[in-house]
């Protein structure tokens, strides 16, 4: 059974894998394993912001203003945005923390999460500012057939984990542990793709109505978003890379090798849904930064062929992967935020 605090005395802290060691003791951040982990965690936390900072009085005359097809473009897209963050407001604590096993990684996990309810709160404020009957909007969101399809690719490697981590939590002795690390990597490399595609396509959505002078005040949050997910990139990423790098599971290494078609399979399927049509023109180099590092962790550097042809890039070309578009659109700055 899972004990919220292990009284082993002789426990060794830094022998820990990130995932699947032994239960978590003293929350301490100063002799760390992985100090990246609270830098991030302290990213997160320096950016704290809310939706409410933000004033939509001129997006609801906009909203009014924008012909049937740019309001149901804008809904739509509001609506995918909803479900995603609806997943990734409770999946990171729901499926990973239970399993986690360093300290550091653990409030990384949970500050994540809990700036992801900062995101859904930004919808509900949204939809509550442009909408007379928001329910209309939150209430359809499950029949939408398309999202629905979407959140089905969305969540299953999740579920997958929490029913297997469930019943390993019970007996240890019943649950193939290797199978179990199988789907925690696919649930992480989804995750991966979530924060670093899926997430960038609904954002660049949101920024065209911004370049058009149309809704920017829904654009400017859309900005802090898209700054706290690639610190979840970054995130995911850094979790990945200790797996292939720095040895931490000598299953996982394995895991990766065996998983790597699937990895694929799961990153072209992102890259062919919806809009990405649009987004792949206007923003290809953000694929770029986020689909090749990944191909280079499974060993594989995708041809020049198979990537998309330039044609915007960023002014600042030290660009770090995932960084958010916003940012170098000029909707926000890192460090003085532009709040109205
Ligand atoms: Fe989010
Ligand atoms: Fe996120």
């Amino acid at each position: 059974m899972k004990n919220v605090f292990n009284r082993d005395k002789g426990l060794e802290v830094a022998k820990q894998p990130m995932f699947f060691g032994e239960d978590l003791q003293v929350q301490q951040y100063a002799d760390m394993k992985y100090p990246i982990f609270d830098k991030l965690n302290q990213q997160q936390l320096g950016y704290f912001w809310r939706p409410e900072e933000v004033s939509l009085q001129k997006d609801r005359n906009d909203y009014l203003n924008l012909n049937d097809q740019q309001k149901f473009i804008f809904t739509s897209n509001l609506k995918y945005q909803t479900m995603l963050d609806s997943v990734q407001g409770r999946g990171p604590c729901l499926a990973f923390l239970p399993f986690v096993s360093n300290p550091e990684l653990e409030g990384c996990i949970i500050t994540w999460d809990f700036m992801e309810t900062i995101h859904s709160r930004s919808y509900t404020y949204i939809i509550k500012n442009l909408y007379s009957n928001p329910n209309e909007v939150f209430d359809t969101i499950i029949h939408d057939e398309k999202i629905e399809a979407r959140s089905a690719s969305v969540t299953k490697a999740y579920d997958e984990l929490i029913e297997m981590g469930y019943k390993w939590h019970l007996n240890k002795d019943k649950v193939d542990l290797y199978e179990l690390k199988k789907k925690m990597y696919l649930a992480m490399a989804t995750v991966n793709i979530l924060e670093g595609l899926r997430f960038y396509v609904s954002f660049a959505c949101s920024f065209a109505f911004g370049e058009l002078k149309m809704l920017e005040g829904s654009a400017k949050i859309i900005s802090f978003i898209a700054r706290d997910e690639s610190q979840h990139l970054a995130m995911s990423q850094t979790i990945i890379n200790n797996w292939h790098d720095r040895n931490d599971d000598k299953d996982m290494k394995k895991i990766q090798k065996e998983c790597e078609k699937d990895l694929y399979k799961m990153y072209d399927d992102a890259l062919t849904v919806g809009n990405i049509s649009i987004f792949q023109r206007k923003y290809d180099w953000v694929i770029r930064k986020t689909v090749t590092p990944i191909c280079r962790i499974h060993g594989k550097s995708k041809n020049e062929s198979d990537r998309p042809n330039t044609t915007i890039r960023p002014k600042n070309k030290s660009t770090s992967v995932g960084r958010p578009l916003a940012e170098f659109k000029g909707y926000t700055k890192r460090t003085t935020r532009n709040r109205d």
